[in-house]
C-alpha cells in the first residue's frame, strides 16, 4: 500500500499524511472510473441510437424513473462518503493532542521566526523531536501581510495573519529534514520564504536544546553575534550575503562602497552609514530598491547587536 500512497506525491512524513493521501486517491480513482464509464456510455449510446434514416420512427424517450433515481443516489452516496471521510480527517488535523509540544511561529516579509517553550529562538529552520505532536501557534508580524506555512511532506498548510493567531499541528514519523514553503504570494521576497523542519531523535533533540541554551550571547565576538542577528532578525529575507540581489541590496562588499540614493545624494557605506541605515532604514533609500525595510530595529535590536551586524557586514568582502 505504501507505494500506492506515495504514487506521484512527496513521501508521507506526518502521522496524518497517509490519511490525506488515501482520500485523495479514493476521489481520483472514483472520478476516473466514472469518467471512463460515462464516456463509454455516451459513445455507445450515440452510435446505437443515432438516427439511421429520415424514415426512422424510433419513439423519443423522455424519462426513466429507475435510471434517474440510480444516477442520483449513487453519486449522493459517494459524496457523503467523501464528506464523512474528509470531515473525520479534517477534525483530526485540526485537533492537536493535549500533550503537544508548542512552538510560536512568526512570519514576516520575508522570513520565519520560531520560538520554543524554553525560549530558544530559530529562524528559517524549525527543530523538533520525532514522534511528538507539535502544535504551531502562528501569527504574521503586526502590520505585515498574509503568509502561509506549507510542509508538503507533512501535508500541512496553514495561513498566518497579522493581529490574529492561527494554529496547526503535526507529528513527524521519521527523522530528517523537510522543506517548508510560504505558499501565499506575499511580495517580492515570496520565493525566498522557505526553510526546513529538522526532525531529531529525542536524544538528539535534548542535546540540541542543551547546546542552544548554553550559548552565551554576550561572550560571542561581535561578528558572530552579527551573523546570528542577521539570521534571526529577518535581515536574510531581503539581503543576501553572496552578491545576489533580493528585495534589498546584497551585504557582500557593501562596506566602504559608494551608495546612490533616490534623493540624488551619494555616500560611502562606512560604519556610521551602516548603523543609520539599520536604525533609520527609510531615511536614505538605495536607487533601484523599494523603500520597505521595516522601521523597527531601534526597538528590537540592542546596541551590541547593531554593532555586531556592522562587524558582520564588514567581514563580507
Ligand atoms: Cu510569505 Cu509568500
Amino acid at each position: 500500500m505504501e507505494y500506492l500512497t506515495n504514487f506521484f506525491l512527496p513521501s508521507a512524513e506526518s502521522t496524518y499524511a497517509a490519511n490525506v493521501d488515501a482520500l485523495f486517491h479514493f476521489i481520483n480513482i472514483v472520478s476516473l472510473i466514472l469518467l471512463v464509464g460515462i464516456t463509454i456510455a455516451i459513445i455507445y449510446f450515440a452510435i446505437k441510437y443515432r438516427r439511421k434514416s429520415q424514415e426512422d420512427t424510433t419513439p423519443l424517450i423522455t424519462h426513466n424513473t429507475t435510471l434517474e433515481v440510480t444516477w442520483t443516489v449513487i453519486p449522493l452516496i459517494l459524496i457523503l462518503i467523501v464528506f464523512g471521510w474528509g470531515f473525520n480527517d479534517y477534525v483530526e488535523m485540526r485537533t492537536p493532542p493535549a500533550n503537544s509540544y508548542e512552538v510560536y511561529v512568526e512570519s514576516f516579509s520575508f522570513g520565519w521566526n520560531f520560538e520554543h517553550p524554553n525560549g530558544i529562538k530559530e529562524s528559517n529552520n524549525l527543530t523538533v523531536p520525532v514522534g511528538t505532536p507539535v502544535r504551531l501557534i502562528m501569527r504574521s508580524r503586526d502590520g505585515d501581510v498574509l503568509h502561509s506555512f506549507f510542509v508538503p511532506q507533512f501535508r500541512l498548510k496553514q495561513d498566518l495573519m497579522p493581529n490574529r493567531n492561527t494554529y496547526a499541528w503535526f507529528e513527524a514519523k521519521n527523522t530528517g529534514q523537510f522543506v517548508y514553503f510560504c505558499t501565499e504570494y506575499c511580495g517580492g521576497g515570496h520565493s525566498m520564504m522557505n526553510g526546513t523542519v529538522t526532525v531529531l531523535t529525542a536524544a538528539e533533540f535534548d542535546e540540541w536544546n542543551e547546546e542552544e541554551l548554553g550559548r552565551d550571547l554576550d561572550a560571542l565576538p561581535l561578528a558572530e553575534l552579527g551573523r546570528l542577528v542577521y539570521q534571526q532578525a529577518g535581515c536574510q529575507g531581503c539581503h543576501s550575503v553572496d552578491g545576489s540581489s533580493r528585495v534589498g541590496p546584497t551585504l557582500q562588499g557593501l562596506y566602504m562602497r559608494e551608495r546612490e540614493f533616490t534623493d540624488g545624494s551619494t555616500r560611502i557605506a562606512d560604519e556610521d552609514y551602516l548603523i543609520e541605515s539599520i536604525l533609520y532604514p527609510q531615511e536614505l533609500v538605495n536607487v533601484g530598491y523599494p523603500n520597505n525595510m521595516p522601521n523597527i530595529y531601534q526597538q528590537t535590536l540592542s546596541e551590541r547587536e547593531v554593532l555586531g551586524l556592522v562587524e558582520f557586514i564588514k567581514e563580507l568582502q
